[in-house]
């Protein structure tokens, strides 16, 4: 091993450490607790459909999503509501405090992608972040009042409502209302981490509701939430103006001047969320739909897969020939990601360029079959998490691939009272210093800087994958961070190209390397002992990191869906 990736090695645990100072400890949550408590590999039986499927991380929120497609509902209406379930049942990620993108591909061709990411707001710096006396970034990117961007998720949804839905807003949040209302059974897995989040929640206003008597609601408690359920009617009832204005804009903003934070009515009002085409690329006679800037999320795939393509069949999975380049088609298309990508509103993305197979096949031509490449400089975070993917089929074949995320677990923190929802955390995702890692360990460029009004860049991709006859396959994304590309492109990979089912695809353990950390991180299982020396001989970091993202997906099969839920994590898949 070469004497730089021997220090890399040693400086893994101490920069993490630092870097997990710089966000006062409150987001060092173990990677299993986002995963519901579990990451370790539990068994996740496919469910099947004959009509309709809905996969989320929360149960009752896959359920929500049914009863609308039970209905009569399409997949947008059933997404919408399970969305809308997904901010009252999984407090962690689901959301209308955050943003997301959604995917959707109409059974009558129609596709469509709609961003609803969150937005700087207008009175932000770009550098908010650094403390003027130490040049240190400080940690109110990740927590408090100033960590978080405007809002998307409810005009987000609306938008996609109304677009592509069938029914009135009021008929599709009418779960989410019900569960916020009259309350839900908390499981151990809610439990589990609502206590791991208590740090970061327990210092805001929503205290007393998540840790009454300083103590999360136990496993088989009810768990009411009437200042949310009060939210929902009034959105149910006037639309996004019943967020965006009024009452719920107003608790927001005076919870933002209270805390020291800068939304404000403007910022709300001006919100609006952009249709996007999106990224249509082939891998092998399949065609990938994915998200476009202002996620990296399809680029960075695409730009993957191309290079991969080039390469003929790949050796076979479980290899360390295949793993090897895997890891060098990854850490190219990082490297583009983390300089080249951000809000095109504000930057010019040469997005043709990456995700051309001709320079997909230059990049290809410099990955050496025996050795790893270097990635030049050596620069890591501590990894926080919470965001929350689920995938919807419906009876007419119309999918919807929904990725949606307060950033961090309860976002910043921040809970608004008498709204009763949380903030996200999301400006970490900008650059807030070009050159020094976010939570993700992901070190950014210029082109995702902070400016008022600019989307900070995602991973997220929630992806439609159609066949070779231009039928939907798959619906599938992934919560995890820079992971989420990695792990969506590796169950894709595991259909299409190691002819693996849908289960086994998600439960195949993961790899993941985003070009800086320079380390090659896998799930148990991943690699044999041999397999495991083969690749450290090639000159990879190898690092071990149980639970690398969560997942769910769904796949048309004879006569049906079959929906598959994160195997490492809570969640549950259902179908009618
Ligand atoms: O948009 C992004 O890329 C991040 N905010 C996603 C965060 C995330 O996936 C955390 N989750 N597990």
């Amino acid at each position: 091993m070469s004497r730089r990736l021997r220090l890399a090695f040693l400086l893994v645990p101490v920069v993490a450490l630092a870097s997990s100072c710089r966000h006062g400890g409150a987001h060092t949550v173990d990677i299993g607790t986002y995963l519901g408590g579990e990451a370790t590999l539990v068994a996740a039986e496919p469910v099947f459909g004959a009509h309709g499927m809905v996969v989320s991380n929360s149960g009752l929120a896959s359920e929500a999503g049914n009863e609308i497609l039970r209905q009569g509902g399409n997949a947008v209406d059933a997404a919408v509501a399970t969305g809308f379930a997904l901010a009252v049942t999984y407090p962690f990620a689901g959301n209308i405090g955050g943003g997301g993108f959604m995917n959707i591909h109409m059974a009558d061709g129609r596709t469509a992608a709609i961003d609803y990411r969150e937005v700087a707001p207008l009175a932000a710096t770009r550098d908010m972040y650094v403390d003027p006396v130490t040049g240190k970034l400080t940690n109110k990117s990740v927590l408090g009042h100033l960590a978080s961007g405007v809002p998307g998720s409810v005009a987000g949804m609306a938008e996609a409502l109304a677009k592509y839905g069938t029914m009135p807003l009021a008929k599709v949040m009418a779960p989410a209302i019900r569960l916020a209302k009259e309350g839900f059974v908390v499981d151990s897995g809610l439990f589990r981490g609502m206590r791991s989040d208590r740090s970061n929640v327990g210092r805001f206003a929503g205290k007393d509701l998540f840790f009454p008597g300083g103590e999360a609601p136990k496993a088989g408690s009810r768990f009411v939430q009437s200042d949310l359920a009060h939210t929902l009617e009034l959105i149910a009832v006037r639309g996004p103006s019943g967020f965006y204005a009024g009452e719920v804009a107003d608790a927001l903003v005076a919870e933002e001047k209270r805390g020291g934070g800068i939304i404000t009515l403007e910022d709300l009002k001006r919100y609006k969320p952009e249709w996007r085409t999106p990224i249509r690329s082939t891998y092998r006679g399949y065609t990938l739909l994915t998200m476009p800037p202002a996620s990296s999320g399809g680029i960075t795939m695409t730009e993957t897969l191309n290079i991969l393509e080039t390469f003929g069949p790949l050796p076979k999975y479980g290899t360390a020939a295949y793993a090897h380049l895997l890891t060098e088609a990854f850490r190219r298309a990082f490297i583009d990601r983390n300089e080249k990508l951000g809000d095109p509103a504000f930057v010019k993305v040469p997005m043709e360029q990456l995700t051309s197979k001709a320079y997909a096949r230059q990049l290809a031509s410099g990955i050496d079959r025996m050795h790893a490449t270097v990635t030049p400089a050596f620069k890591t975070g501590a990894e926080p998490d919470h965001t929350t993917h689920y995938s919807v089929a419906d009876n007419n074949g119309n999918v919807v691939s929904t990725t949606t995320t307060l950033n961090g677990g309860y976002g910043s923190g921040v809970w608004i009272p008498k709204g009763g929802f949380f903030m996200n955390n999301e400006m970490d995702d900008f650059a807030a210093q070009p050159g020094t890692p976010n939570m993700f360990g992901l070190v950014q460029g210029e082109a995702n800087a902070i400016v008022p009004g600019k989307r900070m860049l995602s991973a997220m991709a929630p992806t439609i994958v159609l066949d070779r006859d231009g039928k939907v396959l798959l619906v599938v994304g992934a919560a995890g961070g820079p992971r989420i590309i990695t792990a969506t492109t590796e169950v894709i990979l595991n259909v299409i190209e190691h002819s693996m089912s849908l289960a086994d695809a998600m439960r195949a353990p993961r790899l993941h390397h985003q070009s800086l950390p320079d380390s090659l991180r896998y799930e148990d299982g991943a690699f044999s002992v041999a397999v495991a020396d083969s690749l450290r001989a090639m000159g990879h970091a190898l690092l071990r990191t149980n639970g690398l993202a969560n997942a769910n997906g769904i796949m048309r099969v004879n006569g049906g869906w079959i929906g598959v839920r994160e195997p490492r994590g809570a969640g549950k898949a259902v179908g009618y």
